[in-house]
């Protein structure tokens, strides 16, 4: 199996790291050998010392000098991604992507593309960083009414909240996020609850099986709260969350994100720092939580590799499910027919 990397930054050097570390148990679970052929990254000069021939920063180098099963992507920003995801798809290559902004504005798009060329776009990474929510979605829960999703979608304001509870100010909670590689590249996403609505937007699409656009998720962002609202909540015992939530009935889809007060006693309340949390309700099911490390390095590259590592072996499970259908159908025929 040949493998594409486009990006090596935070998560992109996560994924590479990732699959080499984890070779064997990989081909394993996918029953092939696979082989990292090249990485597309903005700046080659940066990494001429570690291999140089894995290393293009020409898309045209990277496109027409090798064909590829799969391929991940790591980058920021839509446009160059929307082509090159475009361009892989329309061949018939798989692309994974931790891409939540690429997916929610143009996700049905490349799915339908994906669908055509008989390839597969996945993207659960791109949702709450390690945790496997989406696949969730994917492989159970599949006929459960889900009346609503709320949680804490991004990990970077989640951080910022916890830290200036902790006395700290926003401006070095949000260099420490920085730093700690959980921001985006432009931190304005995160801090103005873009990143989060995003998120909404994808887990809308896989519990739902509608895309819904991010203008018509209500939006506001954590960047106006100042310290002394946070000691002023934390004095009556309550603190301060970016709540993301999406509310089904009967005809519509409704979503917002927006800080919150709540106290010791709600659910999210653990919830502090780096972590999401997804809280699915319904009525066969009362409440369901998924909590979890929502960005960072390792974490995020665990799901990228997880999802490939799913999707692949769902294709070795598949046919042996449908040899099995045929045989005991010919074995019904058989009986039929003596
Ligand atoms: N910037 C994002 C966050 C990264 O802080 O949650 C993971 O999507």
């Amino acid at each position: 199996m040949k493998i594409g990397l486009i990006g090596y930054g935070t998560v992109g050097s996560g994924v590479y790291e990732r699959l080499i570390g984890s070779r064997e148990q990989i081909e394993s679970i996918i029953g092939e050998k696979f082989e990292i052929v090249r990485i597309l990254v903005k700046n080659v000069e940066k990494y001429k010392d570690v291999n140089s021939t894995l290393f293009t920063s020409s898309w045209d180098t990277f496109f027409n000098t090798d064909k590829y099963d799969i391929v991940f992507e790591a980058i920021n920003g839509t446009e160059l991604t929307k082509t090159y995801t475009k361009a892989l798809l329309k061949q018939g290559t798989s692309v994974i992507s931790a891409n939540k902004k690429l997916v929610a504005l143009h996700g049905e798009e490349l799915e339908q593309l994906a669908f055509e060329n008989q390839a597969y776009y996945g993207w659960d990474a791109a949702v709450c960083g390690a945790i496997p929510i989406v696949n969730v979605f994917k492989s159970v829960l599949l006929t459960t009414n889900i009346q609503s999703i709320a949680g804490i979608l991004n990990g970077t304001s989640n951080y910022i909240l916890t830290k200036m509870s902790e006395g700290s100010t926003y401006e070095a909670a949000l260099g420490e996020a920085q730093k700690l590689g959980y921001a985006e590249e432009d931190p304005t996403s995160d801090v103005e609850g873009w990143d989060a609505v995003y998120k909404l937007c994808l887990l809308a699409r896989q519990c739902y099986d509608q895309w819904v656009c991010p203008e018509d998720i209500e939006r506001v962002g954590i960047s106006h709260i100042d310290q002394w609202h946070i000691q002023a909540a934390k004095e009556l015992n309550l603190s301060f969350k970016l709540i993301a939530k999406l509310e089904s009935d009967a005809t519509s889809l409704k979503g917002f994100v927006k800080p919150a007060l709540i106290d010791q006693e709600h659910s999210l309340a653990p919830i502090r720092g780096v972590l999401n949390a997804v809280t699915l309700e319904g009525k066969d099911m009362e409440r369901l939580i998924f909590a979890g490390p929502g960005a960072g390095k390792e974490t995020t590259a665990n799901s990228v590799v997880e999802d490939f590592v799913f999707h692949e072996q769902q294709k070795h499970v598949l046919p042996r499910f449908t040899n099995r259908l045929t045989k005991l159908e010919e074995g019904i025929a058989d009986n039929v027919t003596t």
